[in-house]
């Protein structure tokens, strides 16, 4: 499909990812319509597109916290034909599962357990560590995402920034070759979100897969190796961040940064022609009925 996905040029196991015709419905509702795309060991993708274009179902499917209809999907080698059935189907999802990490927006913590506990808990469940063993992991982990003096406190006596660390430590815990980040930081207070995104950095780093849906740009912009733009149910563009931000080849990509690059990049939204001369030079509800007139074809607003 797009010029920039990235072909297995080298050796097979240079992709880590690959999706194949996926497609998901919720009864009537098609949100996925067809999305293939491959990940490189050690990239970094981030996924930017408005509300409800389908970018949180995307990363549910890749680890099945939604089963697709259709579609193949393959992680780390093994692979899922959507929609099967049987004991070999469900071995199968389980193993993809199980090499996938996901953060969500709102942490998703155990609220009666500690952070050593939520951190221990799946590797003794799901990978019958000893609590010992999964103990010593999780002060490892808790250390490096810095929360080494946090591990008695209970997630209602930490912060959002602090919560959402625990969380990437906890699914760190399962030795994850893909880690799924939806909206990590978009439940944060703004003076959160740097600590958050710094951990994020780091394990980009050190050479973790990663997809991120996400629109904190400078983010994006450090980190990213590639961007795709979402919108409907489709991968309406891609490719490395200089050009879907700043040179982005569709309309719709243009429309959609509308949102996102005037507040975070204003420079560059002005060398795109995309700062608002209307917020600007015009009064502030001109701004938004013109905003208000580019949200209502496509039917939902802008990205959360
Ligand atoms: N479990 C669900 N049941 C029914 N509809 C859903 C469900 N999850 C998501 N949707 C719908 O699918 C569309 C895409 O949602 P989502 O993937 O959350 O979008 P995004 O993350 O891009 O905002 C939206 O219209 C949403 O309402
Ligand atoms: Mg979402």
């Amino acid at each position: 499909m797009m010029a920039t996905e990235p072909r297995e040029t080298g050796a097979a196991d240079d992709v880590l990812v690959r999706v194949e015709g996926l497609h998901k419905s919720f009864g009537k509702l098609h949100v996925l319509k067809g999305v293939d795309f491959a990940v490189r060991r050690g990239e970094v993708v981030v996924v930017i597109g408005p509300s409800g274009s389908g970018k949180s179902t995307l990363l549910r499917c890749l680890n099945f916290l939604e089963e697709p209809q259709k579609g193949v999907i393959t992680i780390g080698g093994v692979s899922v034909t959507c929609g099967g059935r049987g004991k070999a189907h469900k071995r199968a999802v389980r193993d993809v599962r199980l090499k996938c990490g996901m953060v969500f927006q709102e942490f998703n913590l155990f609220p009666h357990k500690s952070v050593t506990e939520n951190v221990i808990e799946a590797p003794m469940l799901v990978k019958g560590l000893s609590k010992e063993a999964a103990t010593e992991r999780a002060f490892a982990l808790l250390a490096k995402v810095g929360l080494s003096d946090r591990a008695d406190y209970f997630p209602s006596q930490i912060s959002g920034g602090q919560k959402q660390r625990v969380a990437i430590a906890r699914a760190l815990a399962m030795d994850p070759e893909l880690m799924l980040f939806d909206e990590p930081t978009s439940a944060l207070d703004p003076e959160l979100i740097g600590e958050v995104l710094g951990v994020m950095k780091d394990l980009a780093q050190e050479g973790m897969t990663m997809i991120v849906v996400s629109h904190e740009m400078g983010f994006a912009r450090d980190v990213a190796d590639r961007v795709i733009f979402m919108d409907g149910g489709y991968f309406v563009e891609q490719g490395p961040p200089s050009e879907v931000f700043f040179h982005p080849r569709e309309d719709r990509t243009r429309q959609f940064l509308r949102h996102i690059l005037p507040e975070q990049e204003p420079e560059h939204a002005a060398e795109l022609g995309i700062t608002g001369e209307a917020e600007e030079g015009a009064s502030e509800e001109e701004a938004q009925g013109e905003e208000a007139a580019e949200e209502a074809p496509a039917g939902g607003s802008p990205g959360a």
